[in-house]
């Protein structure tokens, strides 16, 4: 169990707050994993939102829960664990003060600063903490991405909050992190010794990984137009899954050798520059179309404006080191796609062909990894029709669903990642020399798309993107991954 902490929010009355952390740890206290004594401290603008902090927060948490989860009476009991108290970050006067006494009452406990505000308050809210004599032994500091536009602003963020808390101190969050079935992959590579006999460019053919989303701007146009897909999914979520699965083992699961190797990897991605850019990358921004059934606005219109920014990437990448020698990891993700998913998918390479053709066509073994909606592995193999008398092969598929077995378990990331966060655990958060290498690999990209024939191609919304994502798998010979495809026989050999 946790020692008792306290946990500050800034921007506590925020979108991220309401939808995410206040709900996650609503689900700790619940589980019994919230320590009786912690206390939740969200800072709100002023005092009016203070006042009705609790019922607002209430409100959120009724809508964000699942149905069953909100239980009034757990509620009013974690309810009383939250105090909301008013900071204006940017003025240091004295609710500041008050912060500060409410805090410092001598019990040195474990304290968390969690800053859901945008980067460009990183600074002063760190400057304000330090002269308010909040920086104890005992503090954390938690920040969001994105952090940054590009390597050089990132570098200055991580600078400056360097400035007042030590890199072991600093929490750099990615929520796909705390997914358990992303930290399940670890336990899947490490603790199965078949699968890690099998791991690399003898057995693996290619690799996708796939993040695809139903929403579209969802009230955020001012920051998502200023970042688009690289930024705000491939730098982060999408690289952080393909460092799992490349990595080599970490021979201990400390947070530094975990980290150390997941570096190790970023530095080994091979460089996409100038021309290569064009012929391994896809960007795509969607434009009107359906979402199940309703007639939906594209992009451009959403905006309200002119805008090259892209709602969808894919590129081919490649890890240059002995074991991924040659291994296509293809990467996608977008917005307004048809279904929301997220899936990483080892392709194995094709059995020796000893059938003859009557047998059919032999879909290769695959190992889907199914982070979101559910969360499961599958294996597909092949077997032999048993109702036909003749020989002929059809694709299985192997299931481990969790939802069957864990039937009461709500996967949260953020209640994990706050709660390691609470009690000092670094592994599932992000070193900063992580944060640079990602960056090393996605600025030559961004600057290419700059130029006039890297502009987004328009895929209609409700579709799986851009036709010239297709295209970028087919002059590999390769299609993207769909298990209905695969299972009702429908793949075809090239
Ligand atoms: C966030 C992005 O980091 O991740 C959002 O900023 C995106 O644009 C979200 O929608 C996706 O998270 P999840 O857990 O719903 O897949």
């Amino acid at each position: 169990m946790l020692e008792a902490f306290d946990f500050v929010i800034f921007g506590g009355a925020g979108d991220l707050a309401l939808r995410k952390l206040i709900p996650g740890l609503y689900r700790a206290s619940r589980e019994g994993s919230l320590p009786k004594d912690a206390r939740i401290i969200p800072t709100c603008r002023n005092t009016q939102m203070v006042t009705e902090y609790k019922d607002k927060v209430r409100a959120a948490a009724e809508k964000h829960l699942n149905a069953d989860e909100f239980v009034v009476a757990d509620w009013d009991k974690f309810a009383k664990q939250i105090f909301p108290v008013y900071v204006d970050i940017a003025t240091k006067d004295e609710h500041w003060a008050a912060l500060a006494k409410l805090m410092n009452d001598g019990n040195n406990k474990q304290r968390v600063f969690y800053l859901s505000t945008p980067p460009s308050v990183f600074s002063v809210c760190c400057k304000h903490l330090h002269e308010s004599g909040l920086i104890t032994n005992h503090a954390r500091v938690v920040v969001e991405k994105p952090l940054g536009y590009d390597g050089k602003s990132a570098e200055e963020i991580n600078s400056q909050i360097a400035e007042y808390f030590r890199e072991d101190a600093i929490f750099r969050i990615d929520h796909y992190l705390g997914k358990e079935t992303v930290q399940n992959l670890l336990a899947l590579r490490f603790a199965n010794g078949m699968f890690e006999q099998l791991w690399d460019a003898k057995s693996i053919d290619h690799v996708q990984i796939t993040i695809s989303e139903t929403v579209g701007l969802e009230g955020r146009a001012s920051f998502y137009d200023g970042a688009g897909a690289a930024r705000d999914m491939v730098q982060n979520h999408i690289l952080q899954l393909l460092c799992l699965v490349a990595m080599e083992s970490p021979n201990k699961m400390t947070a530094d050798r975990i980290r150390a190797e997941k570096i190790k990897v970023l530095e080994s991605l091979r460089p996409l520059t100038g021309n290569t850019v064009k012929y391994n990358t896809v960007r795509g921004q969607y434009v009107a179309g359906e979402m199940a059934g309703q007639a939906v606005p594209g992009y451009l219109d959403e905006l309200g404006k002119q805008s090259d920014t892209e709602t969808y990437v894919a590129i081919r990448a490649y890890v240059d080191t002995a074991r991924w020698a040659n291994v296509p990891f293809y990467l996608r993700t977008g917005k307004r796609m048809k279904q929301r998913f997220a899936e990483i998918v080892i392709q194995y390479k094709e059995a020796h062909k000893v059938y003859p053709e009557s047998a059919g066509y032999v879909t290769p073994n695959r190992l889907v990894i199914r982070l979101q909606p559910e969360e499961s592995i599958k294996i597909i193999m092949v077997s032999k029709d048993l109702e036909k008398h003749e020989t002929h092969l059809r694709p299985v598929s192997l299931n481990l669903n969790f939802a069957d077995t864990y039937k009461d378990f709500y996967s949260d990331a953020y209640k994990r990642l706050m709660l390691d966060a609470a009690a000092g655990d670094a592994s599932l958060f992000i070193h900063r020399a992580e944060v640079d290498a990602a960056w090393g690999w996605i600025d030559p990209i961004i600057e290419a798309w700059q130029r006039p024939e890297n502009k987004p191609h328009g895929y209609v919304a409700g579709s799986w993107g851009p036709q010239a994502s297709q295209q970028l798998l087919a002059s590999d010979r390769r299609r993207w991954f769909s298990i209905d495809e695969v299972l009702s026989g429908a793949e075809q050999e090239w």
